[in-house]
């Protein structure tokens, strides 16, 4: 059964530790993090962007497929099925899907406007049991080819919003989405500490997990993170497998063309880099 991510932020805020968000593509992405989970005993959240909601066929296909899954690979760790970076409309509809945790990302909107639409969604979400994240401070990435910096997110804002009564809280500290480019100056732990100091208990969130040093991703743990998002590493390494299979000629040996060969190096990549994110994150043996 999908559960709320409050409990296991909660106690991974008070133990020190970070629940991965990995995001999913499709049914391998989603079996390999599961079962990993599984194995490692650790608590996990699924992540779906819009864009990836509607490639796996909508947000009913995902949720159907993820409770099926749970069910006969008989995962008994808690597992929330979670929006990334939402619209409003988006949450809507992936709460009316049967979505366990919802990111609201009003970061990109005017501060007001973010905040009235973050309150309507704490109130549905309350209601109906599920966890909220909002964002603060919005979290670039490569836009046109072009990779921004990563905004620091205004630690006064992030208490406004983190008082409505949201779930975790995104906020940007020098973070992007994707690859870091080579002159990138490291995650401001200064404003880390600025936010924490606002908004308290609030469990933080870490975007843009791909690529951070382990020493800052530790550090930022040590000073409140307890939810870390990855996806394009996951993306990397299934493309470097599966690119070494057929460079090899694995595909034109005997039934390599077979799917199930075909994408089972890069289900492997894929469940060995989350086992080496958990370890990190230290969630391993946390569920
Ligand atoms: P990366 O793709 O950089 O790992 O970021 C993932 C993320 O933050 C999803 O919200």
């Amino acid at each position: 059964m999908l559960v709320s991510a409050k409990d296991m932020l909660n106690k991974a805020r008070d133990g020190k530790y970070a629940v991965g968000q990995f995001n999913i593509n499709n049914l391998e992405w989603t079996k390999a993090i599961l079962l990993t989970a599984q194995e490692l005993k650790s608590p996990v959240i699924l992540g779906v962007s819009e864009g990836a909601g509607k490639y796996m066929c909508g947000y009913k296909t995902v949720v159907g497929m993820v409770n099926g899954m749970i069910d006969s690979l008989g995962i008994t760790v808690p597992v929330a099925l979670h929006l990334d970076h939402g619209t409003f409309e988006g949450a809507k509809a992936c709460i009316n899907a049967g979505f366990s945790s919802i990111m609201f990302d009003g970061s990109h909107l005017p501060f007001e406007e973010n905040f009235a639409k973050t309150t309507a969604l704490v109130n549905t979400c309350d209601v109906l049991g599920l966890s909220l994240e909002a964002e603060v401070g919005a979290i670039g990435g490569e836009e046109d080819g072009v990779v921004g910096m990563g905004e620091c997110a205004d630690p006064e804002e992030c208490k406004k919003i983190a008082d409505l009564g949201v779930t975790m809280l995104a906020a940007g500290i020098g973070n992007i989405h994707g690859k870091y480019p080579e002159n990138w100056p490291g995650l401001s732990f200064e404003t880390l500490e600025a936010i924490k100091a606002k908004v308290g208990d609030m469990p933080l969130v870490l975007h843009g997990g791909t690529g951070i040093p382990d020493d800052q991703i530790k550090k930022a743990i040590s000073l409140g993170v307890a939810k870390i998002n990855v996806n394009t590493e996951c993306q990397l390494v299934f493309q470097e497998a599966t690119r070494k299979y057929i460079e090899a000629g694995k595909d034109l040996e005997g039934k390599g063309f077979d799917p199930r060969k075909l994408l089972a190096p890069g289900f492997e990549a894929i469940k060995a880099k989350v086992k080496e994110k958990m370890e990190i994150f230290g969630s391993v043996g946390k569920a």
